[in-house]
């Protein structure tokens, strides 16, 4: 018997790509290939990669560069890059660097075990189609390997808002959804394999609008209804959602629907409505601050987290003042920001830049900002109880680790919780990234 072929896999960037690694990994399961931890014993080298920032995007060919002794060791190595830098550079990947084999973009990446079949005659292959066929049900046929108690799972794709700074809409494409049946039928099957929790993928998951068994388009809280059916299934997360498609139906779901965890991530980018029209958001910092109040009312106890840009081309310290108050006035319980990063292709592109320090200083404000309510929003955890979806054994003996419905790490010491299981824990103490505290009964 023949040992199996190696692949290893490097994800960088959002869920979407580390839900798209699995499948990937699951495709080339189906042509011989297991995974492996280390690049060292590969016979293959993929990097699903993300073109969101200018750093991300140059990650890919310093990592590159790291696996040609690797190929001069087993010159039947093959590499392959996939994801957003694939679909926005395609052949040019391979002039650059010569030492990869194979090109795949995120919507062709169900035909990779032609393409590595392909590379294995020694030929360059390449695809960066939006073909018509859905990849999703290309890979259905897969191993039933038993899975750990959370699951992502992409239920739409691609985006048409088109955000001054963005290339999602150039690598993702177009906004498309995946049937209803199909997305229970897989959530159904993640809960067979040992699945608790899933968390529903899209770069704009709330324009959900996926074809129904009854023929007419159904929105994403009419999908999360119906999941909520599930026996076996007992969290239901979703993200990343744009303000202008959070609807009403949705909110309401948020105070209404039992096993939607009350967690929402909702990026508004800047707190300027000069700024927010210039990036073409097409909602305003008022319009945002009244939609909060509205989730709010429906689900008080809701956890907000946020995505924020500083340095946009022309935001001036007045506008950064604007971003703060919001800030200041929302209080994340999580929120990323970053410094504006200039996207060739992107309208943005062409307008006059920030000072790179300046820009420097805006984040640093901006985060300590940010770090300080997201530290007083655990510490206001510690005497509640929560509801803890265990994960893993913890660093220490006895330790088990989990996550909170508003997503807090949970650590609980003489833990004699399974993973998997979902218990009531008593917070006793917050620690800069986690909470700890003690079983309940
Ligand atoms: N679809 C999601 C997420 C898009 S990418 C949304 O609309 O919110 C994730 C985050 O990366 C964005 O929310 C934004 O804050 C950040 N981002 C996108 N393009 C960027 C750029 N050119 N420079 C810096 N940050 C960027
Ligand atoms: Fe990018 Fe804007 Fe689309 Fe989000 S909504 S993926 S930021 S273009
Ligand atoms: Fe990056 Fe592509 Fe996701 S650019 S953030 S991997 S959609």
């Amino acid at each position: 018997m023949t040992s199996p072929k190696k692949l290893f896999i490097k994800t960088y960037g959002c869920q979407m790509n580390v839900y798209d690694s699995e499948r990937m990994a699951e495709a080339m399961g189906g042509q011989g290939y297991v995974e492996t931890k280390t690049p060292e014993d590969a016979d293959m080298i993929l990097l699903n990669t993300c073109h969101i920032r200018e750093k991300a995007a140059e990650k890919v060919y310093s990592e590159l560069g790291r696996f040609k002794h690797l190929k001069v060791e087993n010159p039947d190595l093959k590499i392959g890059v996939a994801g957003c830098v694939a679909q926005a550079e395609g052949q040019e990947i391979m002039r650059r660097q010569p030492l990869v084999d194979l090109v795949v973009g995120p919507q062709s990446y169900h035909r990779l075990p032609e393409l590595e079949a392909k590379a294995r005659t020694g030929k360059k292959a390449l695809d960066t189609d939006f073909p018509e066929e859905d990849k999703f049900e290309r890979l259905k046929s897969r191993p039933k390997a038993q899975r750990g108690p959370t699951a992502f799972l992409t239920v739409q794709e691609g985006c048409d808002k088109f955000c001054a700074f963005c290339v999602v809409p150039y690598t993702r494409g177009a906004e498309v959804s995946r049937p209803v049946q199909r997305v229970v039928d897989e959530a159904k099957d993640l809960v067979d394999r040992g699945v608790r929790e899933v968390t529903l993928l899209g770069q704009n998951v709330n324009a959900y609008h996926g074809e129904g068994p009854d023929g007419t388009d159904w929105s994403l809280a009419r999908l999360i209804w119906e999941l909520n059916k599930i026996d076996g299934l007992k969290r239901i997360r979703f993200t990343t959602s744009h303000p202008n498609d959070m609807n009403d139906d949705l909110i309401a779901a948020h105070s209404e629907c039992e096993k939607l965890m009350p967690y929402l991530h909702l990026p508004v980018q800047s707190g300027s409505d000069r700024i927010l029209k210039r990036m073409n958001r097409s909602h305003t910092a008022e319009s945002y601050l009244r939609l909060i109040e509205k989730i709010r009312a429906a689900r008080p106890d809701i956890l907000m987290s946020g995505d924020f840009i500083v340095g946009f081309p022309e935001e001036t310290e007045a506008d950064f003042q604007a971003t703060l108050d919001l800030v200041e006035a929302v209080r994340y319980g999580y929120a990323y920001s970053f410094k504006y990063s200039t996207r060739p292709g992107t309208p943005a592109a062409e307008r006059a830049q920030v000072d790179a320090a300046e820009a420097d200083d805006r984040l640093q404000r901006l985060q300590a900002m940010i770090t300080r309510h997201q530290r007083e929003i655990q510490e206001d955890m510690v005497g509640r109880t929560v509801n803890v979806l265990f994960e893993k054994p913890g660093r220490l003996p006895g330790q088990m680790v989990g996550k909170s419905e508003y997503l807090h790490a949970v650590h609980v010491d003489d833990c004699d919780a399974q993973k998997g299981d979902l218990r009531a824990v008593r917070i006793q103490a917050s620690a800069s990234n986690s909470l700890s505290g003690r079983l309940v009964g």
